[in-house]
This record gives C-alpha cells, structure tokens and sequence, in this order.
C-alpha cells in the first residue's frame, strides 16, 4: 500500500468517525423550543443538512464527484434559507455565513474532481457543523443560567 493510499485511508477513517459523531449524538445539540420563538423548526432544516451530508459522504465513498456536488449543493440551499429564519443573531449569523461559503468550496472542489480536494473540504464543513453547534449550546447554558438566576 502506497503512503497516498494510507493517506487516504486515513482521512476516509476520520471522515467516518466525524459521521458517527454528528449521527450518534443529535442530543448533544438538542434543546427545547423556547415559547414565543418563530418557528419552522430549525431542527428540520438540520435534518435536511445531514441528509445532503449522506450524499456527500456517499459520493466520497464511491468516488462520485456527481454526487458530492449534488449534496454540497443541498447544503447551500438549506443554509440560504435557513439564514432568512434565523435573523437576529449576530454570531449565529457569522457562523451561517461561513457554513455557506464552505459549502462553495465544497462544490469547487467536486466540479474539480479532485477527490482529495474534496475529502479535506468536507472536512472543514463537517468541523464548521461542530462550531457552530457548541456556540449554540454554549449560547443556551448562558440563557438557562440567566433564567435561573432571576
Ligand atoms: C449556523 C449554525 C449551524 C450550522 C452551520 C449547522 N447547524 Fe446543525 N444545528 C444548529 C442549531 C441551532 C441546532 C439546534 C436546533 C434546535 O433544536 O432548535 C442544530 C441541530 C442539529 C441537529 C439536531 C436536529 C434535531 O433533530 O434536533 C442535527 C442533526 C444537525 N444540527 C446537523 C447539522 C449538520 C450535519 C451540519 C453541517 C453539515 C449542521 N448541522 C450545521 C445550527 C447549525
């Protein structure tokens, strides 16, 4: 096995257990509805995201760059929409912003065919799911501990 293909198997294996992580532990960003907050649940457009995350992690698997894009594509359109939904927050804004502009690397790198590209794009993305969640938690510990402390 050449050292390229270690490589590779290396980031595949990483690719999988960030997979694992974001599909064993949905709790982790889960919070109750706050009464009185609009919502189109931004829990549904969450699953629409791990869903086209499913096809991007297929394509990478099965080497079909088609696929990829098809997916990173869904995840632009879930997180366009998703930033009319969610208006207010600075931060949360920032983060949505940045997700967005991942997702256009992403679907660079897919239109390139460069699997390697692609693999270390996804990565980013998947870690850019990650921050955004623990600012999230991070931002409702803080409100529960306002409410609390009335
Ligand atoms: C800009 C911020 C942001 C980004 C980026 C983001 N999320 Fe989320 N995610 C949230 C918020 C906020 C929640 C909590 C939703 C709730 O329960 O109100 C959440 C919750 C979730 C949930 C749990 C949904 C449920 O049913 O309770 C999943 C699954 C999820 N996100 C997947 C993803 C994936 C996959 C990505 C990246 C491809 C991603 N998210 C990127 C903000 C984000």
């Amino acid at each position: 096995m050449s050292a390229k293909q270690l490589g590779r198997g290396f980031v595949t294996a990483l690719l999988c257990a960030v997979a694992w992580t974001l599909l064993a532990s949905p709790s982790a960003v889960q919070a109750d509805d706050q009464p009185g907050e609009p919502k189109i649940s931004l829990s549904a457009f969450m699953r629409k995201k791990l869903e086209a995350s499913g096809k991007i992690l297929e394509g990478l698997c099965t080497d079909d760059m088609e696929l990829v894009q098809k997916g990173a594509e869904d995840l632009k359109k879930v997180s366009q929409a998703e930033r009319f939904r969610v208006s207010n927050d600075v931060m949360y804004r920032q983060f949505n912003r940045e997700f967005d502009s991942l997702t256009d690397e992403l679907i660079k790198a897919a239109e390139s065919k460069n699997a390697d590209r692609v693999a270390l794009k996804w990565m980013d993305t998947t870690m850019s799911c990650m921050d955004c969640h623990r600012f999230v938690r991070g931002m409702r510990i803080a409100e529960q501990k306002k409410e609390s402390a009335k």
